[in-house]
């Protein structure tokens, strides 16, 4: 199997490793498990590869629903495996290149979250085909639509933060710049799936509450964290792109940035935000050659 070149865009540019993975804890939390598993319909004891696995926390949750599973995982980001690594036991994660991916390994199972639109179709499908037994079946799980009420914590009034923002001139660009997301429909997936050798099984959409009301006072630690760390993250990130800032004032920003969640998650019940994603997941089996 071909090995990716050096290669952190979306840990260094996107999100870090430990923000993604805080999020997917969320949203693959086990409170959600049973309902999850009976969309995703594995059968236990059986291999499966996930393409494109950023983190790490989908390969550790499946490991941990399907324990007699064998879980492997990879990507192009060298610095999500890394992470990934260091993070989960008990699942094989490798960095390497879907567009490159060759393997004399085949798995019963691929699955992959939120990758299937940063790809091109061809090179995504190609990769899921290499990577299958004859029959095995694949698994898309994408994110088409998100319901936030969230906007102070996701634009927070902090003057400071907002005065820098506004010379940034462009700021929309510092998260998509090196990303191309495309937004297909089920028909398009439908019809490709034909052209690119696989037969449908089925289509199931799951609206997942990232943020249920009343979390226990761990997870609501988590929440709050995982919102400073994207204003933390976009803020760094648009240093990176935009650079030309003083210490003092990157210091302040970034205390400031601290202090508005911390003041925040006191009055957390009676702000609590809303943050529901729907969830489609694909299945299609692959035809035999
Ligand atoms: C939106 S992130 C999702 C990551 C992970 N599936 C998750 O949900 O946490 C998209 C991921 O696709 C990976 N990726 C993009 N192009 C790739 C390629 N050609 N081969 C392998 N991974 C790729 C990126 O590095 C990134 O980790």
């Amino acid at each position: 199997m071909q090995t990716a070149n050096t290669n952190t865009v979306w840990s260094s540019y996107i999100h870090t490793p430990s923000l993604l993975a805080k999020h997917r804890e969320l949203r693959f939390r086990d409170e959600n498990a049973d309902a999850l598993k009976k969309l995703l319909a594995i059968e236990d004891g059986r291999s499966i590869i996930e393409v494109g696995c950023g983190p790490g926390t989908l390969c550790h949750k499946l490991q941990q629903w399907y324990p007699t599973t064998s879980v492997s995982g990879f990507d192009i980001d060298e610095g999500f495996i890394e992470y990934a690594q260091n993070s989960y036991a008990g699942v094989h994660y490798f960095a390497a290149d879907a567009n490159l991916i060759n393997t004399q390994q085949r798995y019963d199972y691929t699955i992959s979250h939120t990758i299937f639109e940063y790809m091109s179709p061809d090179c995504f499908f190609r990769a899921n085909n290499e990577l299958l037994k004859d029959d095995g079946v694949m698994i898309i799980i994408s994110n088409v639509q998100s319901i936030n009420h969230d906007e102070e914590l996701r634009t927070p009034p902090i003057p400071l933060l907002q005065a820098y923002y506004d010379t940034v001139k462009d700021l929309k660009s510092v998260h998509s710049h090196v990303v191309d997301r495309q937004n297909y429909q089920e028909r398009d997936i439908i019809t490709s799936l034909d052209r690119y050798g696989f037969e449908p099984i089925g289509i199931h959409y799951y609206a997942n509450e990232i943020i249920p009301c009343n979390e226990t006072p761990e997870k609501r630690a988590v929440i709050m964290d995982m919102y400073k760390e994207i204003q933390h993250s976009m803020f760094v990130t648009s240093i990176r792109k935009y650079g030309k800032i003083d210490q003092e004032r990157y210091t302040q920003i970034l205390a400031e940035i601290d202090s508005y969640y911390d003041e925040y998650s006191k009055q957390l019940d009676s702000k609590w935000p809303l943050h529901i994603d729907l969830l489609r997941i694909v299945k299609a089996k692959k035809k035999c050659t």
